[in-house]
């Protein structure tokens, strides 16, 4: 029996088929459900009860969907919203989840019920309080975890991540990892791996952007002797070698259209086709999938099929850019100073405050794989126990002022002024999350700050 009874959602379509065909499919999810006919009536609708989720067309009479989404988004904002769209209007739907629509769905390529039941399902999975059934016990964590495997964090999102990893770790459900290059998407993966009942097997990864097309299909889904010429022996594709294991595909949004069928039928099916091989083989495999594009992008350009995206999204994790989370900077910092030190058997060195302002005001296009080199670097530079900022050199041209790869001028005091205002800047004078990005609380921020109001 499923849990669903309790949750309600409501439905808002001028169709009336529409409204019947959604009705239909999630009724045999058990939700309970409750039917609209414009965004006017849903406004009524909502007025009179609380929803779990709505689930609305975009184009409609009376009041549109993208309409309704405000208004819910003003009245209870933790409501999510799924928008229904046609092609032709699905500039729209992206409109709509810059706004904070949950998802989309696309009409008239009739999304299955498959889609739309997994959708709905994604909705009620909060990254923020998920609570997995039952947690096998003796599974690790990362407090848990040594050495160069552990994932240094100190920020409340990443942490928020973590713990949301570890709970969709032993669930055979797909993930898929976004975030731009070095956030740690791999190390998330194997991280998932790690702390899954499948922890004892191989961990598996194949990157879909390195091969080209007909070597990737072999090294996937393995190939049977004299398939095609130069298959001299039977080889077992990284699928069958993962069987009971899991899979990372990393930077999936480059494999081959023909590709991403055969992968979304091996998700569908849990089965994988040799290249010549007879007898599909049944396979046990949980699939990790990364990508640092814009997958919607590439969607909506049809280089990527939006069935096997719904497929490899079941949980989504958005890792977040380093400058984003520049409390951690220092964090890491310290991590891969001293990994440098033990393994170039180096007496233990120190930053100068000075050079962690610098490294908080870069814009860390490489991210945290950026930040070891730069790290590594720094140290060479420094003969003795302390790193300072002429040790320094950044790949791109820190943020703010200063000539062509010159350092910052001025004295530590200006500097940490303008990184200060430049910070709240970018912020949009947000006091919490400037003072949160530069790792300091908002009191010492505040003082600051009137510090520089008087001394004006
Ligand atoms: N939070 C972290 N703590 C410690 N090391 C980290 C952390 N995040 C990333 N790293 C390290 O940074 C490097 C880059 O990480 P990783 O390869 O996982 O990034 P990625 O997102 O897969 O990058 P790409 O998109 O370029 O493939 C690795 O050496 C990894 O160990
Ligand atoms: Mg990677």
């Amino acid at each position: 029996m499923k849990n669903n009874a309790s949750k309600k959602i409501l439905i808002v379509d001028d169709e009336s088929e529409m409204r019947v065909a959604l009705e239909t499919t999630l009724q045999r999810e058990d939700y309970q459900l409750v039917c609209a006919e414009d965004g006017k009536q849903a406004l009524d609708e909502l007025e009179n009860q609380d929803f779990d989720l709505v689930l609305t067309d975009v184009r409609m009479p009376k009041l549109n969907g993208l309409e309704l989404l405000r208004a819910i988004k003003e009245s209870s904002p933790k409501t999510p919203v799924v928008m229904m769209t046609a092609y032709g209007t699905i500039d729209n739907a992206v409109e709509a989840m810059k706004e904070g629509a949950f998802d989309y769905l696309i009409k008239g390529s009739g999304f299955s019920a498959d889609v739309l039941v997994s959708t709905v399902k994604r909705a009620f999975i909060d990254p923020l309080d998920y609570v997995p059934p039952a947690r096998p016990t003796g599974m690790i964590e990362n407090s848990d975890l040594t050495g160069s495997k552990r994932i240094v964090t100190q920020n409340e999102e990443m942490k928020k991540l973590l713990k949301f990893a570890e709970n969709v770790a032993y669930s055979k459900s797909t993930v898929l990892i976004m975030g731009e290059t070095g956030t740690g998407k791999e190390l998330f993966a194997r991280y998932i791996h790690q702390c899954s009942p499948r922890a004892s097997k191989n961990f598996m990864a194949v990157n879909c952007a390195a091969l080209p097309e007909g070597l990737l299909e072999s090294e996937l889904f393995g190939h049977e002797k004299g398939a095609f010429t130069g298959a001299t022996e039977n080889k077992e594709g990284k699928f069958q070698l993962a069987h009971q294991s899991s899979l990372l595909l990393d930077e999936v949004t480059e494999m081959s259209l023909p590709l991403q069928a055969k992968l979304l039928r091996v998700l569908q099916e849990h089965e994988v086709d040799k290249v010549g091989g007879r007898a599909p083989i049944p396979v046990d495999v949980r699939v990790i999938a990364t990508t640092n594009r814009e997958i919607r992008r590439r969607i909506q350009d049809q280089e990527f099929r939006e069935d096997l995206y719904y497929r490899l999204n079941v949980v989504p994790i958005n890792l977040i850019p380093l400058r984003e989370r520049k409390d951690d900077i220092p964090l890491l910092a310290e991590y891969f100073m001293k990994q440098f030190c033990q393994e170039n058997s180096r007496s233990p060195l120190k930053m100068d405050s000075a050079t962690l302002t610098l490294l908080k005001k870069y814009r860390w296009p490489g991210n945290i794989r950026e930040l070891g080199n730069i790290i590594e670097r720094t140290c060479l530079m420094c003969q003795g126990d302390t790193l300072l900022p002429s040790h320094l050199f950044f790949d791109e041209e820190p943020l703010t002022s200063g000539k062509k790869g010159a350092l910052p001028t001025g004295t530590i005091y200006e500097m940490e002024k303008d990184l200060i205002l430049q910070t709240l800047e970018e912020f949009n004078g947000n006091k919490t999350k400037a003072a949160d990005s530069l790792g300091i609380s908002i009191r010492t921020l505040r003082n600051k700050l009137n510090e520089y109001n008087t001394g004006e």
